[in-house]
């Protein structure tokens, strides 16, 4: 293959075989800034200069699953667990949209928070604020997913993390990749905009997993696409496995750009935490939304999906300027709407 030409290929018609996406994976430094450059490309004639900015409250660090990689895994017992009440949460999200946030989001671990009061949070932001509610709360009967939906949620976050039926198998146990994928088809055809995503650099990935990773992204037909690197914790099964790296970050986040052009793609923090400039090089490889922290900052520390993670010294104000700081120091602008799905189905 040449990769050019591949690339030209995707940016105009963004239809690419398996085979074809995967040499795009295995693309070398030498041609990587191309990829990069097309995507961007794509990027402004899609977007033009303006980044989304969805406020993240990690309301409940309490988590039943035990996923390989992740540091809330239940049996990691080394962690204090925190979980905000629901008056707690609104105010925060008060707070949030006083900060000039036009979404938040609600993300924990699996926690078994009552799916009624989770409703009455929705329902509370939805009369104090404008802004839009996205959840990020793993997966929970399909009953819940509706009754959240009813009380005015506008998008669901829940990454695949790995399309590799045996590998997803082998890292998330007593979990079911099947159902994972029923939920993300269930919340869209309930009219939830759905968001999925993976991690980039699971030990035994490879580019060809990938490659699928992607061509699932397409048939899903998300709104939301999201990557970050894989960053070993010391309390879980992969502590001794390496790192994901910021070349495969920024491929996949390309890609994701070329493949589904309309998507709302995040400059992640697991990237802005493995390279100082991680999340301005995504905003510059295709994303087009940063998700900043609002969360009081004496639970930041407790809420370690992996270790290092960037903010947990600061507090909601000081993470909405430094957001805003990097956005114009690359020559781009807040946007003042909501940033809804650009898909038209
Ligand atoms: N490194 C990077 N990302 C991780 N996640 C979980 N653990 C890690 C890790 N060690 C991501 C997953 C999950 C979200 C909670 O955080 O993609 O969806
Ligand atoms: Fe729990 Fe999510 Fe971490 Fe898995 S990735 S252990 S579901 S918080
Ligand atoms: Fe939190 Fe930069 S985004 S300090």
């Amino acid at each position: 293959f040449k990769i050019k030409q591949l690339v030209d290929q995707a940016f105009t018609k963004n239809n690419l075989t398996k085979a074809e996406i995967t040499a795009l994976l295995k693309t070398e430094l030498k041609d990587l800034a191309y990829l990069i450059e097309k995507a961007d490309q794509k990027r402004a004639a899609i977007c033009g200069n303006q980044v989304h900015l969805r406020a993240i409250i990690e309301f409940s660090s309490y988590c039943k699953q035990n996923c390989y990689y992740c540091g809330l895994r239940k049996d990691n017992k080394e962690i204090k667990r925190y979980q905000l009440k629901k008056e707690e949460i609104v105010k925060t999200a008060q707070m949030a949209s006083e900060l000039g946030y036009q979404t938040v989001v609600l993300q924990s671990g699996e926690d078994e928070y009552p799916a009624q009061t989770i409703a009455e949070i929705i329902r509370e932001i939805k009369a104090k604020t404008k802004m839009a509610i996205t959840l990020s709360l793993g997966e929970r009967d399909f009953a819940a997913y509706k009754l959240w939906r009813e009380a005015g949620a506008d998008r669901y976050l829940l990454k695949h993390e790995i399309a590799d039926r045996s590998l997803y198998q082998k890292y998330h146990p007593k979990m079911s990749y099947e159902n994972r994928i029923e939920s993300l088809e269930y919340l869209k055809l309930i009219g939830y905009q759905i968001g999925s995503g993976v991690i980039i650099g699971l030990p035994g990935q490879t580019p060809e997993i990938l490659a699928e990773d992607l061509l699932l992204c397409q048939d899903l037909e998300l709104d939301m696409i999201g990557s970050g690197p894989f960053i070993p914790h010391q309390a879980t099964p992969l502590k001794a496995s390496k790192q994901g790296t910021v070349a495969m970050t920024l491929k996949f986040t390309a890609l994701s750009r070329l493949l589904l052009p309309l998507a709302h793609i995040p400059a992640t923090t697991a990237l802005g935490t493995i390279d100082v400039e991680g999340r301005q090089k995504a905003l510059q490889a295709g994303a087009n939304v940063v998700m900043p922290n609002v969360t009081d900052g004496k639970y930041r520390e407790q809420y370690q999906i992996y270790p290092d993670k960037i903010c947990v010294n600061e507090e909601a104000g000081d993470c909405r300027q430094c957001i805003g700081g990097i956005i114009s120091s690359l020559g781009r602008e807040v946007s003042q709407t909501k940033g809804h799905s650009l898909r038209k189905d």
